[in-house]
């Protein structure tokens, strides 16, 4: 098989650089080591930026977003029993998130790719990468019990954390900084109606808690947990007493329980690879980045870079020119680094970290309430809310 760009993984980043790409009259073939069924059905965030939500309608997939997505101009945060609403709105000249999860944006993305004549090989096992060195790199794998050899210009590892994509890029070639927190978040999808119009990210009681939102018939929550927590532990009855506990204001206000059907433990972690590219190896979202989930920035960052990349290839294929490409790196690293930092921001913020000191926790505190008291501050949030410009 041959084909101009070989892309592992049918996660948020590959399908939105196929995308881009198509777009752009280049082809390119993806390959999965996960079934279609299990992609579309990976529960993750659901908070799409600003312009990720115009990007999904400039490549025609937005059809179904726009009906079944939810818009919010604003966000509370809660410390103290006391409530703060952010107008996000009017702080960035007219934007807005849409809450629409993730696994939702890869059935829009898969079909789309499907229809366009895209090819997307699922399942596949033993992936490996060759050859980014030189000009003729390759992906190998297996598939229905038989080698495949894809030659192709370049090759993009957009294959998550554990994924071969990174590796490819020799251990002396690459920094990698990391950050482990102390807590897990314990997620939630419940039956039960809407709580609020709006998403609430609380630090009370002992912790931090998220209200978000499915639909109008399934929530989604988040309380923080211990990393190493077992979720057999957390009975429905202990969950919504915790929820309860972080998120209730003592003014009338009322948590809508329902029926848990589905939860579970993620740890938290910040993660950075330094350069995303080695060769003809071009890397992106959780293979080269990971953000702990406060503020719903891992798939808006996996999708910054492939609009980066796609830009790049196509004044390389185009052009010959290969600055956008030797620039890659530096131009999505500088975005990627404020992101991390507003990531960690809103998890240190928002947590209780029993290994910090007092005078780090009021810190904490202290920056609530200057988001409270200061519009500046409101601003920057919002406007890291709703995705930081791209300055190329
Ligand atoms: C969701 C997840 C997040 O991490 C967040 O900050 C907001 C919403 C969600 O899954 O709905």
């Amino acid at each position: 098989m041959r084909t101009r760009v070989g892309i592992v993984g049918a996660g948020p980043a590959g399908l939105f650089l196929a995308h881009l790409l198509h777009r752009a009259g280049i082809e390119s073939v993806i390959v999965e080591s996960r079934s279609r069924a299990d992609v579309e059905g990976t529960v993750r965030a659901g908070v799409l930026e600003d312009w990720v939500v115009h990007l999904m309608n400039d490549l025609g997939l937005g059809g179904r977003m726009m009906r079944e997505g939810h818009f919010h101009d604003g966000i509370s945060l809660q410390w103290n029993g006391e409530r703060h609403h952010i107008d996000i709105r009017t702080l960035t000249e007219g934007k807005r998130v849409c809450v629409y999860p993730q696994h939702e944006v890869l059935k829009d993305l898969i079909a789309g790719r499907l229809n366009n004549g895209g090819e997307i090989v699922f399942g596949v096992t033993g992936t490996a990468i060759h050859g980014v060195e030189t000009d003729t790199p390759s992906i190998t794998f297996r598939h229905h019990g038989a080698s495949e050899s894809l030659s192709c210009d370049y090759v993009v590892g957009a294959d998550g954390f554990h994924g071969p994509g990174r590796q490819a890029i020799p251990r002396t070639c690459r920094v990698e900084y990391e950050k482990i927190y102390p807590f897990g978040w314990l997620g939630i999808l419940a039956r039960a109606p809407l709580s609020w119009h709006e998403l609430i990210y609380a630090n009370q009681s002992g912790g931090f808690a998220l209200l978000s939102t499915r639909s109008t018939e399934v929530q989604r929550m988040y309380l923080q947990c211990d990393p190493a927590d077992d979720i057999a532990r957390w009975s429905d009855a202990r969950i919504w007493d915790t929820l309860h506990a972080r998120l209730d204001t003592g003014d009338g206000w009322v948590l809508h329980e329902g029926e848990i059907f589905q939860k579970g433990i993620i740890p938290l972690r910040s993660f950075v690879c330094e350069p995303m590219r080695h060769g003809r190896l071009f890397i992106a979202g959780d293979a080269a980045h990971i953000v702990p989930p406060t503020g719903a920035k891992g798939l808006n960052l996996a999708v910054a870079d492939m609009l980066v990349l796609a830009r790049a290839l196509e004044a390389k294929f185009r052009r010959n020119d290969d600055a956008g490409l030797d620039g890659y790196s530096r131009t999505c690293l500088r975005r990627i680094w404020k992101a991390e930092r507003f990531s960690w921001y809103m998890t240190t913020m928002l947590h209780r970290n029993d290994a910090e000191t007092g005078f780090e926790r009021a810190i904490h505190f202290a920056d609530l309430d200057l988001v409270r008291t200061s519009d500046s501050a409101a601003r920057l949030l919002a406007e890291n809310y709703v995705g930081l410009p791209f300055d190329t």
